[in-house]
């Protein structure tokens, strides 16, 4: 089966000589959940954005779902990273002054889906993340954690293959993390590959596959078996 990523030798340098990745490979499964964890600055965001193709690498070789980004246009890499992957990040992005529904069906906005559909699919979208009593409501008046889990519903409105997070439990408390957590296990065990950035060490320990970034480069890559991976 073709692997959701693949990235060899991927290396990102950004003038001034800093080296954010270092000869980066890494393969991730469909169906995969992985955490992604290392110290602040190790070039954890950097590999995700180069992974969903927000970013790219400055050598090296970066595929998604099979296709070699590099020998895509600038216009079928917004399709794939449209019809393909969806984003959660630490502080949501949510648009303010406009509520659940619209800013979930928002993540639709690419896939030329008419407006009508696009408002139903997100109040299903919000009612996986057990938000659909929500539907009004706009940022300011939701919690963190309910904020993010419109994120996350606008992450998977567009039923993408594969989700990347970056810290998507940074700014939460921990009950509210543990349910954005549950969610994204959720929609793991749906079908969905996931990588969760995390500073979490219980998050992290608590995920099937570890991956440790240092200074750039993957230095260690963990998997715990399945019955080890459902503990509390
Ligand atoms: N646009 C940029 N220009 C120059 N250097 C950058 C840029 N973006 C990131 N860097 C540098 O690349 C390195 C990796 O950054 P990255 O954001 O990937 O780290 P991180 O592991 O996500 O850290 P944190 O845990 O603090 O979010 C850092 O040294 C950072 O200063
Ligand atoms: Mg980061």
């Amino acid at each position: 089966m073709t692997p959701v990523i693949e990235l060899r030798d991927a290396s990102k340098a950004y003038p001034g000589g800093v080296h954010a990745l270092r000869g980066v490979n890494l393969t991730v499964d469909a169906g995969e959940l992985l955490a992604v964890v290392g110290p602040s600055g190790s070039g954890k965001s950097t590999l995700l954005h180069v992974i969903g193709t927000l970013d790219r690498p400055t050598s090296g070789t970066v595929r998604v779902a099979g296709y070699d980004v590099a020998t895509l246009s600038d216009s079928r890499l917004a399709a794939l990273r449209a019809r393909y992957i969806g984003f959660v990040f630490q502080h949501f992005h949510l648009s303010a002054g406009r509520d659940a529904v619209a800013n979930v069906a928002d993540g639709l906005l690419y896939a030329g889906v008419p407006l009508r559909e696009r408002r139903a699919r997100a109040r299903e979208a919000l009612a996986r993340v057990r938000l659909d009593h929500r539907f009004e409501h706009r940022p300011h008046e939701l919690s963190g954690g309910e904020k993010q889990r419109v994120a996350i519903a606008r992450a998977l409105v567009g039923e993408p293959r594969l989700v990347l997070a970056d810290e998507p439990t940074g700014a939460l408390d921990t009950a509210s993390g543990e349910v954005v957590m549950e969610v994204l296990r959720e929609l793991n065990a749906a079908g969905t590959t996931i990588c969760v950035i995390t500073h979490d060490n219980e998050i992290a320990h608590a995920l099937p596959r570890r991956v440790r970034c240092r200074d750039g480069e993957i230095v260690a890559d963990s998997r715990t078996p399945a019955e080890g991976a459902a503990r509390p």
